[in-house]
């Protein structure tokens, strides 16, 4: 299965929830009719998730959340909990998403005990990971990436697989991107990094930052790269599925 290709896409804040439903359904039914090899994973706004989950109950689409907060149930007002996904049926969580370490203040602390509880879970967590402009610039990406990686604690951690997202924070809606050598040296890095551990195999390693319809092709075909989580050009339902297409059977 070397074409197998994780595709998820974060609808961050986006589109308001009557188009979003919309965009679900309309999304669902072009993937129906072809005949597709990789895994597509939507991860809408939390408010539409259980429309998502519905309306990709008879499809190979599955949900994920953009986020959850690590206790079952608490005094945390305005979060949605781990296991409050969990029980309606979403199957993965973004976590660690830079929106969220910026906006958020969320620490590799913090994002610990998110994965920690996911682990208890059904959930397959996408641990999103990348370096500032300024780190890039002074060499520093690889090193950034890994302190990420170690304080989070994925390593200690045995999921039944585990999906890390490589996305440089200045790539993210940027319309910029790394070049393949970039890419691939530190999709290299963080494999080798985690698989330093034993029992760390199933690991997938997605690119995401800027992938759009005319890269998504070179970027799916770069060595280490086993998928991508799309942000922007997930919203355009053509594009989207231009994208998926575009990994090569
Ligand atoms: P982008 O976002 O594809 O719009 O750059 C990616 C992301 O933030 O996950």
């Amino acid at each position: 299965m070397s074409n197998f290709k994780i595709i998820v896409a974060n609808w961050k804040m986006n589109p308001s929830i009557f188009e979003g439903i919309e965009l679900l359904k309309s999304i669902n039914q072009s993937i129906v009719r072809k005949k597709i090899s990789s895994k597509i994973v939507i991860c809408p706004p939390s408010l539409i998730i259980r429309d998502a989950i519905r309306i990709f109950s008879n499809s190979s689409i599955s949900v994920g959340s953009q986020d959850c907060h690590y206790a079952q149930i608490g005094p945390f007002t305005g979060d949605l909990s781990y296991k409050m996904f969990e029980d309606i049926g979403c199957e993965y969580s973004i976590i660690g998403h830079s929106e969220r370490r910026a906006n958020h203040f969320e620490s590799n602390k913090l994002i610990f005990e998110k994965l920690n509880s996911l682990n208890k879970s059904k959930i397959m967590p996408i641990l999103c990971v990348g370096e500032s402009f300024d780190e890039k610039n002074s060499g520093k990406a690889s090193e950034a990436v890994i302190r990420q990686i170690n304080e989070s604690g994925i390593n200690e951690l045995e999921f039944k697989q585990k999906i890390i997202a490589y996305e440089p924070i200045w790539a993210i809606g940027s319309g910029k991107t790394p070049t393949k050598d970039e890419i691939m040296t530190i999709h290299g890095k963080i494999r080798e990094k985690l698989n330093s551990k034993p029992n760390s195999n199933n690991i997938k390693v997605l690119y995401g930052g800027s992938v759009n319809v005319e890269n998504a092709s070179d970027i799916f075909s770069i060595k280490g790269v086993d998928g991508a989580l799309i942000g922007g050009a997930s919203l355009k339902q053509a594009d989207f599925i231009k994208i998926i297409e575009s990994v090569k059977i």
